[in-house]
């Protein structure tokens, strides 16, 4: 009998699309994916860093294999993602966790296969972590989420060294694949029946894939693939949106009128001691063009509430640039201190009374902005593309528009993976509802 897995995944999409090539290659060498962990014979987890929080619910999730481990030794409990490319967090897993069979880092993705046949024949421990990444490995398969829409890595690792964030540690420095690899990539997954691919990077617009193709040039090319609908990518750094980018709005049908751009302050102060680069004033400035550019676009970011040293007026600042921006969703976060990045040392972290205060008090901002915003689609008909049924219930199909709103809708199971209109008729705080009106 073939053995079967399951894998966890914490994280970001990087981390959801390391999965699905995980999961291509042990399907490919015979073996089976189980939707539920304890019909597995192996578990992979695949861990995220981002935040304290991150690192609990791993240790959590660990600590629930330990019984299936202790009545079956036969089970393989692997390990691997972004906590894994840090020494503390190795030493935690053999001094507390030693019946851990395989643990491997972000740039050993490609091992899991011959490290799992080592741990099954040698019965011992494997371990394998590169602190960097060499070439990166192409023609891996996947086993991919959705069959409508794809995740295309265009680059791994990341160069700036925010000072909050772990991620430059984790992944190592930025390489990005040849622009031809990526468009044969993205053929391929077209021909399989594909409309709408998501670009990834930790900045994207850092991409460099030779001397004539930038991020802006990678999706002119991407544009122009026959059977190709939509194009959308995730992040962009502002320190590197360039004027040709907001160009390729007004020039490419295909790029989706989103952009997803961190602001992580609305001080310039802060944003200093940060090390993003960029003032208040040039992110505000951005924000102009994209709009100029394309009208229509809408807009969302990351905020981080409670870096060392944020004043209450910092933090006014970051509340005043939410209502000029007036994004249609952000995601807000805590500041977390993560060790080894140098904001771990800053003296004058904020008390969590505090942070707490201030991020409730930035959430309930947002909430408003968003609710009206969604508020203003009731009665226009956007094109969405079908990804499955909703969470709502019975025959509640849901999707996203061209401005990566979600809409649910009463619909059947043939619509999954096709462009329907759907004329809004309500706008919720974080979905739209709609009825189709053609396909
Ligand atoms: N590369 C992306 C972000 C990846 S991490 C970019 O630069 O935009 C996703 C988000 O997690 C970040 O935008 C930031 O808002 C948040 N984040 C990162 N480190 C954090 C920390 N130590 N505490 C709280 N939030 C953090
Ligand atoms: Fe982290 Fe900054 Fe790199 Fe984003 S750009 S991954 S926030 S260091
Ligand atoms: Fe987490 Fe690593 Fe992504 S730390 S957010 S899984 S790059």
């Amino acid at each position: 009998m073939s053995k079967t897995f399951h894998i966890t995944t914490f994280g970001c999409q990087m981390n959801e699309h390391d999965s699905e090539i995980m999961a291509g290659m042990l399907t490919e060498k015979g073996f089976e994916q189980v939707k539920e962990r304890k019909d597995a014979d192996v578990a992979i987890i695949n861990t995220c860093s981002i935040r304290e929080n991150a690192d609990k619910r791993f240790f959590g999730t660990l600590g629930q294999l330990k019984r299936r481990k202790k009545e079956d030794p036969g089970f393989l409990v692997c390990v691997c993602g972004c906590m894994m490319q840090q020494q503390h967090i190795i030493d935690t897993l053999k001094s507390k966790y030693p019946w851990v069979d395989v643990i491997f880092g972000t740039h050993n993705i490609h091992q899991l296969p011959e490290l799992i046949d080592k741990a099954l024949s040698e019965k011992r421990k494997q371990i394998e972590i590169w602190p960097d990444g060499g070439e990166i490995v192409e023609g891996l398969p996947a086993r991919r989420l959705y069959t409508c829409k794809a995740l295309v890595n265009i680059m791994s690792g990341c160069n700036n060294f925010c000072t909050y964030c772990i991620v430059p540690y984790t992944r190592g420095r930025e390489r990005s694949r040849k622009p031809e690899e990526i468009v044969r990539e993205v053929r391929h997954l077209v021909r399989d029946g594909v409309k709408e691919v998501m670009l990834l990077g930790q900045n994207v617009n850092s991409y460099k894939g030779d001397s004539e193709t930038d991020f802006a040039g990678l999706i002119y090319r991407l544009n122009a693939i026959e059977g190709l609908e939509r194009i959308r990518f995730m992040t962009s750094h502002p320190k590197d949106l360039s004027d040709r980018l907001i160009q390729a709005y007004a020039d490419c049908r295909k790029l989706c009128r989103n952009i997803h751009l961190p602001v992580q302050s609305g001080s310039s102060r802060v944003l200093k001691r940060m090390n993003r680069k960029y003032t208040r004033e040039q992110y505000l400035e951005l924000v102009e063009k994209l709009r100029e550019a394309a009208g229509d676009i809408t807009i969302s970011t990351d905020i981080i509430v409670g870096f060392p040293g944020e004043t209450e007026e910092d933090f006014e600042e970051t509340l005043d640039l939410v209502r000029r921006v007036r994004y249609d969703s952000a995601f807000t976060f805590l500041y977390s201190v993560r060790r080894g990045t140098p904001a771990a040392q800053y003296a004058e972290q904020i008390p969590e009374e505090i942070k707490h205060q201030r991020f409730n008090r930035l959430v309930e901002l947002i909430n408003t902005i968003s609710a009206e915003k969604n508020a203003g689609y009731v009665g226009r008909v956007e094109r969405v593309l079908t990804e499955g049924p909703s969470k709502s219930g019975s025959q509640t199909y849901c999707g996203r528009t061209d401005g990566f709103k979600l809409v649910n809708f009463k619909g059947s199971a043939d619509m999954i993976g096709q462009m329907v209109d759907v004329e809004i008729t309500e706008g919720k705080t974080f979905s739209l509802e709609g009825r189709v009106i053609g396909g």
